[in-house]
């Protein structure tokens, strides 16, 4: 019994090993130090284009078109959803129809440095700015401005990652332009505005304790 639970083990662990390798071959492009747990579904890596150092965390099911960024983590069970299937046609059981191309797959571009938290679901269509945190058990059905905290159903922003000054320099610390700086600051207030959203607050955890895995 002791022999075959071993050998069970051992047939599990290679499985999962040539399907990570399988499915790190088929994705259209990757990065460095891609994390990801086998255990998860990835529908079409075809197109999925992934920056360097990417975490994806367990139990994940990606079923989109999508770009991610660079520096960017997910927590466990998220769900993509890229695309719709096709309802509503007159004498036809939904259950039997496909597009003829692509056409019902939006899109996702999660830009750089992106923490996205456990058990979120993402659907077609939308960008996740650059520098933003999505929280726990959120539904992102709309696109989300750069350098927010934003959460729930439907995600909404709730704060500011840092002021507009501070964001300025901590964009300057990490060595962007300013052109590109004033490019996300300007972009982030602007679509903060078509949330009506009246008075973020913004969030500046530099003071509290931190570690960072690139100093290891
Ligand atoms: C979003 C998060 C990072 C907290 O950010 P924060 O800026 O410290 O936010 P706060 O805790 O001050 O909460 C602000 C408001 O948002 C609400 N809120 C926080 N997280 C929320 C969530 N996931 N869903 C819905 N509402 C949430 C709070 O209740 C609070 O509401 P209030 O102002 O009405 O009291 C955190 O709540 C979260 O969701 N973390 C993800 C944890 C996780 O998934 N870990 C897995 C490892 S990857």
């Amino acid at each position: 019994m002791t022999n075959l639970f071993k050998f069970m083990n051992v047939f599990v662990k290679v499985y999962f090993l040539l399907k990570k390798r399988v499915l790190m071959k088929s994705i259209k492009k990757i990065g460095e130090n891609f994390s990801f747990d086998p255990k998860s579904e990835i529908v079409s890596p075809h197109y999925l284009e992934i920056g360097d150092n990417v975490f994806i965390g367990s139990n994940a099911y990606i079923s989109a078109d999508i770009s991610i960024g660079n520096n960017v983590m997910m927590g466990p069970s998220l769900t993509i959803l890229g695309g719709d299937h096709f309802f509503a046609v007159k004498g036809k059981y939904q259950r039997f129809l496909y597009p003829k191309e692509r056409e019902n797959v939006k899109k996702i571009y999660l830009e750089d440095d992106i923490w996205i938290g456990a058990n979120v679901t993402l659907f077609g269509g939308v960008t996740i700015g650059a520098g933003s945190v999505i929280g726990a058990c959120s539904v992102v059905i709309k696109s989300l401005p750069p350098f927010t905290v934003c959460v729930g159903h439907i995600c909404k922003p709730i704060k500011k990652i840092f002021s507009d000054e501070d964001l300025k320099e901590h964009l300057q610390i990490l060595g962007l332009k300013e052109d590109r700086i004033d490019e996300i600051i300007n972009r982030r207030n602007f679509e903060l505005t078509t949330w009506s959203i009246q008075n973020i607050k913004s969030v500046d955890n530099t003071n509290i304790y931190w570690e960072t895995l690139e100093d290891e």
